[in-house]
């Protein structure tokens, strides 16, 4: 199952449809709490400020968005008010975990340094995610002829792959090397929380 079939049937949902924008909300706004909880007090810079912003407003436009499925559904981020809860809350974290020990083991990083890289090659994968999944999403809004969009987030999104490549470019000369193996433990994660969807939708 791909997400090209499980949104049909989700968007079709009202009750489902309400639960996969509270569960995109939620994605989005624990990457905005990860990038603020990784900011240095001092250093952080008019790039980060202005990301961690955006993907905070991300997880308020998806809760907004809830109200056109037609009723006051989900009300927080607990389980039952989201699809596939434990993939969908553990998804981040776990790349985060995976892409510091990561940078340990090969890099030897530590400290404010460790948080920094982790910031950036985490970052960095999730917006190549982001710029593959809104763009699918949107084509199936247009599809079902839906009220709900996301174009403002597409926009944004697509603003934030060049920032973090910019931000890597500095980091590293080896940057795509060590984004690529972001990457690829992305990609198994969100595999995984694919299936998970699937299985919950059918
Ligand atoms: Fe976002
Ligand atoms: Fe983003």
């Amino acid at each position: 199952m791909s997400l090209h079939n499980i949104l049909p049937t989700i968007i079709a949902d009202n009750q489902l449809h309400a639960r996969w924008l509270n569960t995109l909300s939620l994605m989005e706004n624990t990457g905005a709490r990860k990038i603020s909880a990784s900011e240095d007090p001092t250093t952080v810079t008019y790039i980060i400020l202005k990301h961690a912003a955006e993907e905070h407003r991300h997880a308020f436009y998806l809760k907004k968005q809830i109200e056109k499925t037609g009723k006051a559904f989900c009300p927080t981020y607990a389980d039952e008010y989201l699809v596939a809860s434990n993939y969908s809350k553990y998804y981040l974290n776990m790349l985060d975990v995976e892409v510091c020990r990561y940078l340990k083991t090969e890099l030897h990083l530590t400290g404010k340094e460790l948080r920094f890289a982790a910031y950036l090659l985490v970052t960095y994968a999730i917006e190549v995610r982001a710029d593959e999944l809104y763009p699918i999403y949107q084509d199936a809004l247009d599809n079902a002829g839906s009220k709900i969009n996301v174009k403002s987030i597409i926009l944004e999104e697509e603003g934030h792959l060049e920032e973090m490549i910019n931000q890597l470019k500095t980091f590293s000369p080896q940057w795509q090397l060590h984004a690529d193996k972001a990457v690829a433990m992305e990609t198994r994660l969100f595999n995984d929380w694919v299936v998970a969807l699937g299985e919950e939708v059918n």
